[in-house]
């Protein structure tokens, strides 16, 4: 399966949403990483549930990936209707019962992920890996845009996709943090499959967004 790119609309021009949303949506971009943030399990507040509903009327084929980095997420599931093809990515270290999380998102025709900080070991996910589709592995601290790769990300990437492969589940994982231009062909190599693209990649200064989706999806094929 090729790579598959989730640009993070909080690191586009939030001035201009429906035209960064239509812009990617007409490239072919599979993905929109949306991230929603309760300045609580981070300290920031970044798209709204409101806003994270409102893509819905704009999307024609892209999907949402809605990344949840907030203590007790469903009680925003409702808010930002997550429905059919949605990826829905809870935090392990943000739910009380996190099973019965992942059984709400999938009860409402969505795929539920699990998303573990950087100092979150692999092997809390075991228990989960036959309730979902995917992992995400955050290779920065979570919470803002443009904070450095954490050390040892490579390491972690290439044993989480060991671990994914040999519980013999189909499942993807995501990398979310720091995909830089010079670093996502390595993470591709250490197993991931889907990347948040942000203002590492995609989104830095003065690029032509036709151009930067069309190097950074040869660069993770
Ligand atoms: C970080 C967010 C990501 C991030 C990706 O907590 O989940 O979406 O903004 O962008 P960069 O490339 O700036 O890390
Ligand atoms: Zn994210």
């Amino acid at each position: 399966m090729k790579g598959l790119l989730s640009p993070s609309l909080m690191c586009a021009d939030v001035l201009n949403l429906e035209r960064e949303l239509t812009v990617l949506d007409d490239l072919g971009v599979e993905y929109i990483h949306l991230d929603f943030m309760d300045n609580h399990f981070v300290p920031n507040i970044t798209l709204d549930t409101g806003l994270i509903k409102a893509t819905k009327r704009v999307l024609k084929r892209m999907k949402r990936d809605i990344h949840i980095l907030a203590f007790e997420p469903q009680q925003y599931f409702d808010a930002m209707e997550i429905g059919d093809g949605d990826i829905v990515s809870v935090h392990y270290e943000a739910c009380e019962n996190l099973a019965e999380v992942l059984s709400d998102i999938r009860s409402r025709g969505a795929k539920p992920f699990v998303a573990i900080s950087p100092d979150t070991k692999p092997e809390v996910l075991l228990d989960y890996l036959s309730m979902i589709d995917g992992v995400v592995v955050m290779t920065v601290y979570p919470g803002f845009a443009g904070r450095p790769i954490v050390e040892g990300s490579m390491e972690k990437l290439a044993a989480v996709r060991k671990m994914l492969d040999d519980s013999g589940f189909d499942l993807l994982m995501e990398v979310d943090g720091h995909v830089s231009w010079d670093l996502c062909g390595q993470m591709r190599a250490c197993g991931a499959d889907m990347f948040v693209a942000g203002s590492s990649s995609l989104y830095q200064k003065g690029l032509d967004i036709k151009d930067a989706v069309a190097r950074m999806s040869e660069l993770v094929k």
